[in-house]
C-alpha cells in the first residue's frame, strides 16, 4: 500500500510534479487508499467514495483540517475557512444566513453587471478578430461578482481589481509556505513570513477601504445585501476576516470553473448549440434573473461536468486526530489524509468514460455514482458558497453562449496544472464570433 519511503522527502517530488494526479493515481493503484510519505510524515491518498464520506461526513470529528490550513490562517486570520471544532461551528452558524437562497438574487445581479463589462470588452475583440484571454477575464469577472455580491453592490471595479491582486498574492504565499521543503515555525523571522505579514496587512486595508466605499455608495435603505446580514451577527474586524476568507475561497475557484467550462465548450460545438437554444427559449432575449436559473438545466450540467473533469479544489486535506483505522489503512495520530477529488471524479471504476466531456450525465442525478462527485467537498465543511458559485457559473455560461460562438482554439487544449487551484498551465485564448 505504501510508496517507497525515501526519508525525508518520500513522495514529495512526484506529488509536486502533479499534485492532482499523483494522489489520484496512487489511490487507484491500491484499491482506493494509497499510502506515501512526505517530510518524514505518513500520508494516505483516498479515492474511494465510502471512505471519503467517512472522513468528511460521518467521522468528521476524528479528521480535523491538516496543518496546511495554519499557513492559510497566517494570511487570512482565524475564520470559517481556517478553523475547526466549536470555534468553527459558531462561525458557520453565524455566516450561514448570509448564503441562504434569497441572497442568490445579489449573486445574479452582480453576475449580470460583471457580464456587461465582459461583453463590452469581448465585443471589441470579436470586431477585431482577436482572441480573448479567458482565464484573465473570467478571473476579473469572478472578483467583481464576489466583491459586489458580498459588499452590497457599491464596490468599484478598481476596488475589486485591488482586492483580486492582493488575494492572488496571498494565495501565492500560502502555497509557497505549504510546498517548501523546509518548514519553519510561524514565528521564524524569514523573508517569507515577513511577506506574509505584509500581505495580510495590505489585504485587511484593501478590504476595509472597499467596505467603506460600498457603505458610502449604498443608500442605507438598500444596505440589505450579504454584508449587512453578516454585520448583523458580528463586528467589523471579524467581518473583515471573514471577507478575506470569502474572497480567497470564492474568487479563483469560480474563475477556474468558468475557464474550464469555456475551454471545454470550445471543443464541443454541439453543446454550445444546445446551450444557446435552451437560453434563448428560456429568456426570449431578456437577461437572466434568479427565477430563470432552474430553467437552464443544460448550462448547469455543463458547469457541473467542468467541475467534475477539472475540480478547482483537487485535494482536501485532513489529519488523523488519533490512532485508528480507515478502510484497510491503520492510522497513527497525525497521519495526513488527502481526499483526492480529482481521483473520485475520474475514477475508472465509478464513471462511464470518466475522461470524456458528457454533461448529460448530470441531467439525471439518480444515475450519478454515490459520493463520487464532490467539487465542493461534503459534510460539515461543505462549501458555503456552492449555490453562489453554481448560480454564477450557470448564468454566465448561458449568457456568454447565447451571445458568442467559441471557435476551436488553434493553440489546442491547455492542460491543467495543480497550483492553489487547478488552473490551465497558461492563458487560454479563445477566438469568439457573434452568435447568429
Ligand atoms: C466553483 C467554485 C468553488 C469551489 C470548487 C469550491 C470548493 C470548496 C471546497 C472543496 C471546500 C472545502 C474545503 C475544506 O473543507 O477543506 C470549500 C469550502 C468553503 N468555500 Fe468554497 N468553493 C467554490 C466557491 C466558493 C464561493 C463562491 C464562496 C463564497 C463566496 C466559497 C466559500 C467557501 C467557504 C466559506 C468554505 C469553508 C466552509 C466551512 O469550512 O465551513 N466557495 N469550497
Amino acid at each position: 500500500m505504501f510508496a517507497p519511503r525515501r526519508w525525508p522527502i518520500g513522495s514529495i517530488p512526484e506529488f509536486k510534479a502533479s499534485p492532482h494526479r499523483f494522489p489520484a493515481e496512487h489511490a487507484w493503484a491500491h484499491g482506493g487508499v494509497g499510502g506515501f510519505h512526505m517530510f518524514g510524515r505518513r500520508a494516505f491518498a483516498i479515492a474511494d467514495p465510502a471512505l471519503a464520506r467517512e472522513v468528511l461526513v460521518s467521522r468528521m470529528e476524528e479528521f480535523p483540517r491538516s496543518f496546511h490550513y495554519r499557513s492559510l490562517a497566517l494570511v487570512l486570520g482565524d475564520g470559517l475557512l481556517t478553523t475547526d471544532g466549536p470555534a468553527w461551528a459558531a462561525r458557520r452558524r453565524a455566516m450561514q444566513p448570509m448564503f441562504r437562497n434569497e441572497a442568490l438574487g445579489s449573486v445574479v445581479e452582480a453576475t449580470q453587471i460583471a457580464l456587461s463589462a465582459l461583453f463590452s470588452s469581448w465585443d471589441i475583440a470579436v470586431r477585431n478578430g482577436q482572441p480573448v484571454p479567458a482565464m484573465g477575464e473570467t478571473s476579473a469577472m469572478a472578483m467583481r461578482v464576489v466583491a459586489r455580491a458580498l459588499l452590497s453592490g457599491g464596490v468599484s471595479d478598481d476596488a475589486a481589481a485591488r482586492t483580486a491582486a492582493v488575494t492572488r498574492d496571498a494565495a501565492f504565499l500560502i502555497r509557497r509556505r505549504n510546498t517548501s521543503l523546509l518548514h519553519f515555525p510561524e514565528w521564524a523571522p524569514i523573508p517569507l513570513h515577513r511577506a506574509i505579514r505584509r500581505t495580510r496587512l495590505v489585504m485587511e486595508q484593501t478590504i476595509a477601504s472597499a467596505m467603506a466605499e460600498a457603505a458610502a455608495q449604498t443608500p442605507a435603505s438598500a444596505a440589505r445585501g450579504m454584508l449587512a446580514t453578516m454585520l448583523a451577527s458580528t463586528d467589523a474586524p471579524a467581518a473583515i476576516t471573514e471577507l478575506k476568507q470569502l474572497f480567497a475561497a470564492g474568487y479563483e475557484t469560480t474563475a477556474m470553473g468558468l475557464t474550464w467550462a469555456l475551454q471545454l465548450l470550445a471543443g464541443h460545438r454541439e453543446w454550445q448549440e444546445r446551450l444557446r437554444a435552451e437560453t434563448r427559449a428560456a429568456l426570449q432575449g431578456r437577461r437572466a434573473t434568479t427565477a430563470d436559473v432552474p430553467r437552464l438545466p443544460l448550462a448547469r450540467a455543463v458547469a457541473e461536468e467542468a467541475l467534475r473533469l477539472y475540480p478547482p479544489v483537487f485535494n482536501v486535506v485532513r489529519q488523523a486526530r488519533g490512532a485508528g483505522s480507515l478502510g484497510p489503512a491503520t492510522l497513527r495520530a497525525g497521519d495526513l489524509i488527502f481526499i483526492s477529488i480529482w481521483g473520485l471524479h475520474r475514477h475508472p471504476a465509478l464513471w462511464n468514460a470518466p475522461d470524456e466531456f458528457r454533461p448529460e450525465r448530470f441531467l439525471d442525478r439518480a444515475t450519478l455514482p454515490a459520493h463520487a462527485f464532490i467539487p465542493f467537498a461534503s459534510g460539515g465543511h461543505v462549501c458555503l458558497g456552492a449555490a453562489f458559485a453554481l448560480t454564477e457559473m450557470t448564468v454566465a455560461l448561458a449568457e456568454i453562449i447565447s451571445r458568442y460562438v467559441i471557435n476551436p482554439d488553434a493553440g489546442g487544449f491547455v492542460p491543467p496544472i495543480g497550483r492553489t487551484t487547478l488552473a490551465p498551465e497558461r492563458e487560454v485564448h479563445l477566438l469568439l464570433s457573434a452568435a447568429a
